[in-house]
């Protein structure tokens, strides 16, 4: 994907004293007492800063947090614990500007945070007013925020049209090349896993990998829906009956193309959604009517096991079980387990893919972990996020 890059026109010393504006995914969990719960994306975002300061640039940086109401900071919308927990990890202290938009004073070599910049009137709507007054704070712009990436607000995408330069951070250039590599690019075959409690949140995903992957596996509740177009039985499972002839046409699709969708041959069930409810492992077809399926069976993990290891590349979205409950985790854990020995480049994302990740503990073992919640899914149905479009129509016409 052709976009210009912050590594690179650091590297030609084209950012020395200049003042560079970030947008970051900031947009971090936060309990009830307004303590950050999980710093990924914090500490993700700390290397387009530091390559900003090293580079001699005045440094602004700014993201949204939650979905605050435009037109007023409340206390809980400030993005004052982030800063003070950036400020921890880079050994600083960094300063939060409110009412930033008609002016911020900052040097080469200083870094300030903007307070949440959805607080701004006019960021969701993009309005071109609040762009070009974000443009005019900068000399060149700094798009690090995948996770918000699909986003065509003031601060993702109108500053991006105004600035004077408009480039990518090294976070989005690395999830743009992760995201190339996987699926634009792939070294085959080319193996995706797309599981979820419901086939229509990701019907578009499914859709859109049936024509590229060369098997597309489906796990969770997505499963017991390709199983019920397969004609086996799932008893009181979670399925989308009215979304029977989709999942048919996904799958005659991948026929079609010599591709596969494989259908679980033995699954785990219970007959309640119960962490200590006992599981019983059965083959697909000996399905009773008041069973729900939990997991996927020891055959069917075995053999999906089997493919990733031979996969070029794998893209990972959902955990194919309720891996939460350790008697329905098998599935999930020999699945990751797989992909992590696999030589393939993997890819994963998406909330709960992230928690199997952390529970098995093989973070090091994938290729690519997104930052990107809504924005991954998006790449995955194939659409071309608001921020890639504007970056590559910048690159190209400057
Ligand atoms: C996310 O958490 O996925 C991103 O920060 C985007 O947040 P949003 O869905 O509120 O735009």
């Amino acid at each position: 994907m052709n976009v210009l890059r912050f590594e690179d026109l650091a590297a030609q010393g084209k950012a020395r004293g200049q003042r560079v504006f970030i947008r970051a995914d900031l947009n971090v969990p936060l309990d009830d007492a307004g303590h950050i719960t999980e710093d990924t994306r914090i500490r993700a975002s700390i290397p387009c800063i530091e390559l900003a300061l090293k580079a001699g640039a005045a440094v602004m940086v700014t993201s949204h947090l939650g979905r605050p109401t435009e037109g007023e900071l409340k206390p809980e919308d400030s993005l004052a614990p982030v800063a003070r927990r950036m400020g921890e990890l880079m050994g600083r202290e960094i300063p939060v500007i409110a009412n930033w938009v008609d002016g911020v004073t900052v040097s080469p070599g200083e870094l300030v945070m903007l307070e949440n910049c959805r607080v701004n009137k006019g960021e969701k709507k993009n309005s071109e007013e609040l762009a070009k007054k974000m443009a005019a704070l900068c000399d060149i712009f700094v798009h690090d925020a995948f996770g918000t990436a699909h986003r065509a607000e003031a601060s993702t995408y109108g500053i991006a049209q105004f600035a004077k330069i408009a480039c990518a951070g090294p976070l989005l250039a690395a999830e743009i090349d992760a995201i190339t590599k996987a699926l634009a690019n792939p070294r085959r075959p080319l193996v995706a896993i797309v599981a979820g409690s419901k086939v229509s949140t990701k019907l578009t995903i499914l859709q859109s990998l049936a024509k590229n992957v060369d098997q597309l596996i489906v796990g969770g509740g997505i499963a017991n829906t390709f199983m019920l177009a397969a004609g086996l039985p799932i008893g009181k499972s979670l399925a989308e009956a009215n979304l029977l002839d989709d999942a048919k046409a996904v799958i005659a699709a991948m026929k079609m193309r010599g591709a596969a969708v494989p259908i679980p041959v033995d699954v785990v069930t219970a007959k309640a959604f119960a962490a200590d409810a006992p599981a019983v492992v059965k083959p697909a077809t000996a399905v009773e009517s008041d069973d729900l399926i939990l997991d996927i069976g020891p055959k069917t993990a075995a053999t999906l096991a089997e493919q990733l290891k031979q996969a070029g590349t794998i893209v990972w979205n959902g955990p194919v079980g309720v891996f939460e409950f350790d008697a329905f985790s098998r599935g999930t854990e020999t699945i990751a387990r797989a992909i992590a020995a696999s030589s393939a480049f993997s890819i994963a994302g998406g909330g709960d893919t992230l928690a199997a990740i952390a529970k098995y503990g093989i973070e090091r073992e994938i290729g690519y972990i997104s930052t990107g919640g809504g924005a991954f899914l998006e790449v995955l149905e194939g659409k071309t996020l608001p921020a890639f479009e504007i970056l590559q129509r910048r690159a190209v016409t400057g």
